[in-house]
C-alpha cells in the first residue's frame, strides 16, 4: 500500500528517493511521485511504476532535501493529479500522506468556500492547504503541522516539506513512520527495510508523535506539544536477502526459501529433552499456561488461514478451546474478552490495519495479545510488546508463502508448549519435535521432485472456477491454496471443508471442472475419498495432493505426492504444491505474479 520515503543531507536527494521508492515497490501501489527542494520545490508524479515516473523526470534534479511517495488509491481514481506529493495553493508546503482523512469531505468543502482550488480528488491534499494557512500564523513549521492535525480525524503518516524552511516535519497516527539517523543525514520511511541500506539506527514514531528533522538533528514531541528524547533502536544489519538473485520472481524465490526460513523459525525454540516448545518471547510460565481458559487467534487472509491451523493444533495438543477469528470482523462484533485468555495477532507485515484494530479492541477490554509477526519492529509487534517473531526474512511477493509456513510453525511450537503444560506427554512432545525438525529437509526433498504440477496447471488455467477441498487440518490448507490461485491468477476459487461440498458447492461441478483435494494420510482420509468419488461422479477432474506412497494416489486424475510427515505437520508440506500451482498458472496466464492487480503487500487501511 502507500509508502513514504524522505531524505535530508549532503547527497542528491532524487537518487536516494528513487532508490527508496524502489524498495517500497513490493508493498503494492498504483502511482508514484517525488518532490525535491532546490530554491523552488520541484514535484514530479506519474501513474504506474517507479520506472514510469523515471520517464517524466528531468535528466538532473538537484537538491538535498526531498520527499517521495507510492500511492495505492483510496480516495479518488488512479490519476497523475491524485498521485502524491500534493502542494498547497502558494506552493510553499508540499506533503505526502499515508492513511485516510475521515473528515476530508467537510475540509474540502470548507477550503473551497474559502476560495482554494483543489487540484486532486484525494483526502490528503487538504493537509497541504491547511498547513499553509496555519504556517501564516507564526511561520513555525512544526506548530503549523500540529495545529493542522488537531483539525483532522483519521489516520496519518505524513511528511511535510517547506519552501522557506530547511526541515521536514513528519507525524504519525495509525500509519507507520520510521526515522533513520545517518552520518550528517536523516531519512524517514514508512517501511524500516527501505532504511536499512542507509542506516540501522532508527526511531519508530508512535501514534500522536511529531518529529522535526534536519540533516543533523531530530526533535520529537507529542501532538500536545510535549518534547521528549529519541529512543534509538538498532535494526538487524541483515534481515535476509531481499534481492531476486537468479530467480525470475520473488514468489518462486520465497517458495524455495521455505526450508531455510523454517529452520530459522524453529532454531533454538525446541527443547528436545523435555519434548517442549521454548518460545521465550511469550514470557509465559507453565503455571500461567496451565490455567488459560481459551485461546483466540486473529489474522487476515493467509494469516487467518494459518490461525485456523493453529486452532486445530492448540485444541488437539492442549485440549482447551481455541478459535480463529477474521481480524477485520473482530472488533465490529463487540467481542467479549476474557482477561485470562490468550490472544494471538498473526501477521506477516505487522502493519495490517484490521489486525491492529483487533489488537487494540482486545487491549481496551483488558485482554492481552501476543504477536506472531514477521517484520521486526512493526506496529503490531510493538503494540503487543510480546510474542513470537517468525523469522521468515523479507517476503516481497504479494502472495504470502514462506510467512504462512512459519506462522504455522510458530503456532505448532506454541501448541506444543501449552500442550506440554497441560495434557501431552514428554514422549509425544519429543515425537512432534523430531518430525518438525525433519520438515525443512522434507520441503527440500519435495521441491526437488515436485510431481505433475504442469498437468494440474493444464486442467486449471482455462477453468471458470476451481474448487479446493480438504478436511480437518487440511481444510485451511485448501483455503490457502484457493486464496493463492485467486489472487495471482484471477481465477474464481472456492474452498470448503470437503464434507460441506455436498451441501452446496457440488452444484458448480460439470464435466471437466477441476477440484483440488488436499488429502494427507490422516484420520479423515477415508471421508475425503468419499468426497472425491462424489466429485468424480459429476465429471470433475481431480487434482490430488497426497502423501507419498499412499494408495489414495489412484483417486486423482493428477496426483501430486508430498513426503510423509506427522499428520499435525502435514500443512507444512501439502501447502507447497498449491503455491506452485498458483505460481505456474499465473505465469501461464501471463499475470503479474509478484504484483497482482489491486492488491497490496501490507494493507494499512481498514
Ligand atoms: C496473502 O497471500 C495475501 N496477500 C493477504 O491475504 C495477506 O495474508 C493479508 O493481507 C494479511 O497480511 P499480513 O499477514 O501482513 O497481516
Amino acid at each position: 500500500m502507500c509508502g513514504i520515503f524522505g531524505y535530508l543531507g549532503p547527497r542528491q536527494a532524487s537518487t536516494i528517493l528513487l532508490d527508496g521508492l524502489r524498495r517500497l515497490e513490493y508493498r503494492g501501489y498504483d502511482s508514484t511521485g517525488i518532490a525535491v527542494k532546490n530554491g523552488a520545490i520541484g514535484i514530479h508524479k506519474k501513474v504506474g511504476k517507479v520506472a514510469d515516473l523515471m520517464t517524466v523526470l528531468p535528466s538532473e534534479i538537484s537538491g538535498n532535501v526531498g520527499i517521495a511517495h507510492t500511492r495505492w488509491a483510496t480516495h479518488g481514481g488512479v490519476t497523475d493529479a491524485n498521485a502524491h506529493p500534493h502542494e498547497s495553493a502558494n506552493g510553499k508546503v508540499v506533503i505526502v500522506h499515508n492513511g485516510i482523512i475521515e473528515n476530508a469531505r467537510m475540509l474540502r468543502t470548507s477550503l473551497s468556500v474559502q476560495g482554494v482550488e483543489l487540484q486532486s480528488e484525494t483526502d490528503s491534499e487538504v493537509l497541504a492547504h491547511i498547513i499553509e494557512r496555519e504556517l501564516s500564523v507564526d511561520n513555525h513549521p512544526e506548530n503549523a503541522v500540529r495545529r493542522t492535525l488537531h483539525q483532522i480525524r483519521g489516520t496519518w503518516g505524513i511528511c511535510v516539506l517547506f519552501l522557506e524552511h530547511d526541515s521536514i516535519v513528519c507525524a504519525r497516527n495509525g500509519s507507520p513512520l520510521i526515522i533513520g539517523q545517518g552520518e550528517n543525514e536523516m531519512f524517514v520511511s514508512s517501511d524500516p527495510h527501505a532504511l536499512t541500506p542507509h542506516t540501522q539506527r532508527v526511531v519508530f514514531l508512535e501514534d500522536g508523535e511529531i518529529a522535526t528533522l534536519t540533516a543533523h538533528s531530530m526533535s520529537l514531541s507529542t501532538l500536545k506539544g510535549k518534547n521528549f528524547a529519541a529512543n534509538i533502536t538498532v535494526l538487524e544489519q541483515e534481515w535476509g536477502d531481499s534481492e531476486l538473485g537468479d530467480y525470475p520472481h520473488f514468489m518462486i524465490k520465497e517458495i524455495y526459501e521455505q526450508a531455510d526460513a523454517l529452520r530459522h523459525c524453529i532454531s533454538g525454540r525446541l527443547d528436545r529433552v523435555d519434548g517442549n516448545g521454548r518460545l521465550g518471547g511469550l514470557k509465559l510460565e507453565p503455571r500461567k499456561l496451565s490455567s488459560v481458559p481459551h485461546v483466540r487467534l486473529l489474522g487476515c487472509g493467509t494469516a487467518y488461514n494459518a490461525a485456523e491451523i493453529g486452532q486445530i493444533l492448540i485444541e488437539g495438543l492442549a485440549r482447551i478451546p481455541a478459535v480463529a477469528h477474521i481480524a477485520s470482523e473482530f472488533r465490529h462484533n463487540d467481542p467479549v474478552i476474557n482477561p485470562n485468555a490468550l490472544h494471538f495477532a498473526i501477521t506477516q507485515s505487522g502493519e495490517t490495519a484490521d489486525t491492529l484494530s483487533a489488537v487494540k479492541e482486545i487491549q481496551l477490554k483488558g485482554g492481552s495479545v501476543y504477536g506472531v509477526v514477521n517484520v521486526v519492529g512493526s506496529s503490531i509487534a510493538r503494540e503487543c510488546g510480546k510474542g513470537v517473531y517468525i523469522h521468515s526474512g523479507p517476503e516481497q511477493a504479494v502472495a504470502s508463502t514462506k510467512a504462512f509456513s512459519n506462522m504455522v510453525a510458530a503456532l505448532t511450537m506454541f501448541a506444543l508448549q501449552i500442550g506440554r503444560s497441560r495434557s501431552i506427554s514428554r514422549e509425544k512432545g519429543k515425537e512432534i519435535i523430531k518430525e518438525l525438525q525433519q520438515v525443512p529437509h522434507l520441503i527440500e526433498e519435495y521441491l526437488e521432485h515436485q510431481g505433475p504440477i504442469s498437468e494440474a496447471v493444464e486442467l486449471i488455467k482455462e477453468a471458470k472456477s476451481v474448487l479446493f477441498l480438504g478436511r480437518g487440518i487440511s481444510a485451511p490448507v485448501a483455503k490457502e491454496g484457493a486464496l493463492k490461485l485467486m489472487e495471482i491468477a484471477y481465477i474464481p476459487c472456492l474452498a470448503y471443508p470437503a464434507g460441506e461440498m455436498k451441501h452446496g458447492p457440488i452444484a458448480l461441478l460439470e464435466e471437466g471442472s477441476p477440484v483440488v483435494f488436499i488429502a494427507p494420510n490422516d484420520h479423515v482420509k477415508t471421508k475425503t475419498i468419499s468426497a472425491i468419488h462424489e466429485c468424480r461422479a459429476r465429471g470433475a477432474k481431480i487434482i490430488l495432493i497426497h502423501e507419498q506412497g499412499d494408495d489414495i494416489a489412484v483417486e486423482g486424475d493428477v496426483s501430486i505426492p508430498v513426503p510423509r510427515v506427522h499428520s499435525l505437520l502435514s500443512p507444512l508440506l501439502t501447502v507447497i504444491p498449491t503455491q506452485l500451482i498458483a505460481y505456474h498458472t499465473a505465469l501461464a496466464l501471463d499475470c503479474n505474479v509478484d504484483r497482482p492487480r489491486n492488491l497490496a503487500k501490507s494493507v494499512t487501511v481498514e
